[in-house]
């Protein structure tokens, strides 16, 4: 298994290119299946879950490649409707080829996913909204099976909570088919903007993406398009984490700087100098960082969940006493009793971490406990005094494209083993 090493201390400087965004690229990526022709899909980076979603779509009968951050999709005929067990769980976010399918073929089984390394995942408002839209649900031992019971003339569905993924399901279950949804308490996140946009591109009509109510009227078929990912705004998190917490300065450009408006108010509030152009972001942290009041996660535009590793990470050296809270996900944590290897100062209540800024961090050996998580760990050790590892660092695979390369360009000290 790969590891990182990484001699921590130095001083991060320089430009980084921001990668396409993995959640937006993986819900495009489902509904490429709904194309009635080709697809090509620009600025998706390339990585292990755009690689599973990849063999999905060749399995359900397309033919995909991808060249580069380029990928090519042929979908104009779709020979199965059935995702098997072995490919649901290459991915976690496999659930959002369930409402695709659907969509295409009026039938579709796909096996629950399992827990995750963020606590368990379920699917209960996904499976709920797929009824309403009109379709049988029948669970049965891990499978779960869907078909096209009648068309939802003109529904209304309202979600208990604005999750991501259900958004995506319904609005891809609702895309070909005969009647009108309304969506209310949708999730906001610009990646459902991004998907919407790929839909509308391609002769869909999806309206309100972006906003709590999302309307979908279904139409016949959609047509060839071609589109390009929007910049990961979680990555780019990462790279401001990186340079603020090693005192250093980095451009991220390609980015969209409407998506991190709170990720910049928390980096500003440490101290950092932030300055931001049309596309491009600029942050120096020129003096020690200070602590923030307190951080919560919610849902966008809020403070993202994904970027709560990140921030705990470069709040471990800085003066005074922090507080995050984390309100989406149970288990989000796990990853703090890797950086209090480093010496970090960290109690947890709950949903509650409590950091204490230390002066200094020594070496450790760590572990990759879920995807940002094992990011933080390795932003913590550029902070730290020494050489740590950090092994694991498949979870870090599933959404970074080369991290330990782009550290690199920035002066880090870090190989892949
Ligand atoms: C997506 C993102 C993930 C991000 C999360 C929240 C992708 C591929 N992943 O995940 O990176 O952290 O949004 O911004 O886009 N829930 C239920 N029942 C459901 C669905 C969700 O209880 O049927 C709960 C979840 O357990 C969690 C919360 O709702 O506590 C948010 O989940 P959701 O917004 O669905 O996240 P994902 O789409 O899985």
């Amino acid at each position: 298994m790969s590891k990182y090493i990484v001699e921590g201390g130095h001083r991060l400087k320089g430009e980084v290119k921001i990668q396409g965004a993995k959640n937006s690229a993986l819900p495009i990526l489902a509904a490429a299946l709904l194309i009635s022709g080709n697809t090509v899909l620009h600025n998706c980076p390339d990585l292990s879950d755009v690689r599973a979603a990849i063999k999905i779509l060749n399995f359900l009968g397309c033919r995909c490649k991808q060249i580069g951050n380029d990928v090519y999709i042929d979908s104009e005929s779709v020979t199965c409707n059935a995702v098997p067990n072995e490919l649901m769980r290459e991915m976690r976010s496999s659930v959002v080829f369930l409402g695709a399918i659907l969509s295409r073929c009026s039938m579709a089984t796909v096996t629950a996913p399992g827990g995750c390394e963020l606590g368990p995942r379920p699917i209960d408002l996904h499976l709920k909204a797929i009824k309403e839209l009109g379709f049988s649900v029948n669970e049965n031992g891990g499978n779960i099976v869907c078909k096209r019971e009648r068309y939802p003339k003109d529904t209304e569905v309202s979600l208990d909570f604005p999750s991501v993924g259900a958004t995506e399901n319904i609005i891809l279950a609702a895309c070909i088919s005969k009647g009108r949804v309304v969506l209310h308490n949708a999730a906001k996140e610009p990646e459902i903007s991004d998907l919407a946009n790929f839909i509308n591109k391609a002769g869909g009509r999806v309206y309100g993406a972006g906003t709590d109510r999302v309307e979908i009227i279904g139409v016949n078929k959609l047509y060839s398009v071609e589109h390009s990912v929007i910049p990961d705004r979680i990555v780019a998190a990462t790279y401001m984490s990186a340079a603020a917490v090693t005192g250093g300065e980095v451009l991220l450009y390609d980015i969209d700087n409407n998506h991190i408006r709170a990720v910049v108010g928390a980096f500003n509030e440490m101290g950092c100098t932030i300055k931001t152009d049309k596309k491009s972001l600029f942050l120096s942290a020129d003096k020690p960082l200070y602590r923030i009041k307190t951080v919560r996660s919610t849902v966008y535009p809020g403070f993202p969940t994904d970027a709560g590793p990140l921030l705990v990470a470069s709040l471990i050296k800085a003066r005074g006493t922090s507080v995050f809270i984390e309100n989406i996900f149970e288990n989000r944590f796990n990853y703090i009793g890797e950086l209090r290897r480093l010496g970090a100062d960290i109690k947890v209540y709950n949903r509650v971490a409590v950091v204490e800024g230390v002066n200094s961090l020594h070496s450790a050996e760590l572990s990759c406990t879920d995807l940002r998580g094992g990011a933080a760990a390795v932003v913590a050790a550029l902070a730290s005094d020494g050489v740590s590892t950090i092994d694991k660092i498949c979870h870090i695979e599933r959404g970074y494209e080369s991290l330990e390369t782009t550290l690199k360009e920035l002066s880090a000290i870090i190989k892949k083993e």
